[in-house]
């Protein structure tokens, strides 16, 4: 049998695992998150969830990858002896698939609108060039529309880097890769964020995002706010950190680990949030309006339209020079996660057909680019918001619901603890169980039943 890929080091694999939950999320998801359920006193469930859900869930993923030495279907194949295990691993497999084909796209707008950058191509409408001259977006999801060759030649390069890296191997292409991407993100994160501060108006922006209303704390709505922010942005439930722990070393310290994956996390969403809060007070003050009607959602709406009318705002020279750097860093957080949704889905069809790492890489990403590349029609836009409203609201609870369960109280979690504990610093105890048994099964469960009534009603 061939020799499984492995990091070259434990850095590496951190880097890698940081790439994957740093992802656009951070930047448009998060600090609308906080500033919708109660400000500075979201940062208490948020937290909570960080450390009964968040971190134990990573544990568990990385424990079952390492242990087993596979990537998903593989781990939990491995793990019980089971078909219907095996099958249950397949599930956040494709689900990283169908993720990874939309979330390329956005990552190809990001790079041509970086292009746009240069010279604000975007003129002084931003709002109607997106959805008119760039999306041309069409009356529903049955009518392509318009479509637009530029996007489908930026998704080509984008495929093209995910082909690149992922086909380069663990050490050589992935980690090499999140080595040199995540901190120069990092030290652009830091520029955009203390240019945004000292922009006049952004202490207004940053009171807006930071000031705690306590009274929200009593609402169920602004916990499961916390919960699914931490399993979408750490990238949980989608067979990754299982497939990148996979690759680890045997000696590896799983806990510590994942608390340095998890924190480093969160304190590149709080700069984020300082980034993106500044800017938008900028843009209220200048113009006299509230924060709410700048960009009402964040997500799309806040990176391709929002940004490119703070930058024309700003006007001065620097402002173009901003407008490349914060479109960078949604290309360098979006490639990192996007490359780990193309290594979770390739690597099961290696360890179960054997079919080589170059092989399946080759063939996910032409055929990725082409399902795709529908994206780039009018109705691209539609497609879009079906395919994320179901995966992040029923793929990712019901898989982290299975595995808890499946895990917590089938497997048990002796059996993870034995084999996380003797070679961790800090133990997987009380708390780590009391999680995985309880806290995730009944948090998901009640955010699964009210995902259902809403619909439902
Ligand atoms: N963690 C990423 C983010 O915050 C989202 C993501 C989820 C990426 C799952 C890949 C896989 O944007």
């Amino acid at each position: 049998m061939a020799k499984r890929d492995q990091w070259g080091s434990k850095l590496g694999f951190i880097f890698a695992a940081i790439g994957s939950a740093v992802g656009l999320g951070n930047i448009w998801r998060f600090p609308y998150v906080v500033y919708k359920n109660g400000g500075g006193a979201f940062l208490i469930p948020y937290f909570v969830a960080i450390f009964t859900a968040g971190i134990p869930l990573m544990i568990l993923e990385y424990a079952m990858g390492h242990k087993y030495r596979g990537s998903t279907p593989a781990a939990m194949a491995r793990a019980k002896g089971s078909k219907l295990w095996e099958f249950l691993g397949w599930w956040p497999t494709f689900t990283a698939g169908f993720i990874l084909c939309y979330y390329s796209v956005i990552i190809a707008w990001s790079a041509r609108y970086l292009t746009f950058a240069f010279d604000k191509s975007w003129g002084s409408n931003p709002n109607t060039f997106f959805t008119e001259d760039f999306l041309r977006v069409s009356s529903g999801p049955f009518d392509l529309g318009g479509f637009r060759w530029d996007i489908l030649l930026f998704m080509a390069l984008i495929w093209l880097v995910n082909w690149f890296v992922c086909y380069r191997g663990v050490s050589k292409g992935i980690e090499k890769f999140s080595k040199v991407i995540i901190p120069t993100l990092f030290v652009i994160l830091v520029i955009v964020a203390i240019r945004g501060i000292t922009l006049p108006g952004a202490t207004d922006g940053l009171n807006k995002l930071f000031t705690p209303d306590w009274s929200r704390l009593g609402d169920i709505s602004v916990w499961t706010a916390a919960y699914s922010q931490v399993f979408f942005t750490l990238s949980l439930a989608m067979g990754i950190m299982m497939t990148y722990a996979s690759y680890l070393p045997k000696k590896t310290d799983i806990v510590n680990t994942a608390f340095v994956t998890g924190l480093a996390n969160s304190s590149n969403e709080i700069l984020c949030s300082i980034a993106v809060f500044s800017i938008l007070g900028f843009m209220s003050n200048s113009q006299g309006i509230p924060i709410d009607q700048i960009s009402k959602d964040g997500g799309i709406g806040l990176a391709f339209v929002a940004f490119p009318q703070g930058i024309n705002l700003m006007g001065d020279g620097f402002s173009n020079i901003l407008g490349v750097l914060l479109f960078s860093c949604l290309i360098f957080a979006g490639l990192t996660s996007s490359i780990s949704l193309l290594e979770a889905f390739s690597a099961p069809f290696t360890d179960k057909f054997k079919i080589s790492r170059k092989k399946i890489v080759t063939v996910v990403s032409i055929v990725g680019f082409i399902v795709s590349s529908v994206f780039a029609t009018g109705a691209g836009m539609y497609i879009l918001d079906i395919v994320d409203e179901f995966i992040n609201n029923y793929s990712i609870l019901v898989v982290g619901l299975l595995e808890a369960i499946l895990i917590g109280w089938i497997l048990k979690t002796k059996v993870i603890q034995e084999h996380v504990n003797p070679i961790s610093y800090y133990r997987a105890g009380k708390w780590w169980s009391i999680s995985i048994r309880f806290i995730i099964p009944v948090m998901l469960g009640v955010m699964l039943c009210m995902k259902i009534s809403q619909h439902l009603t």
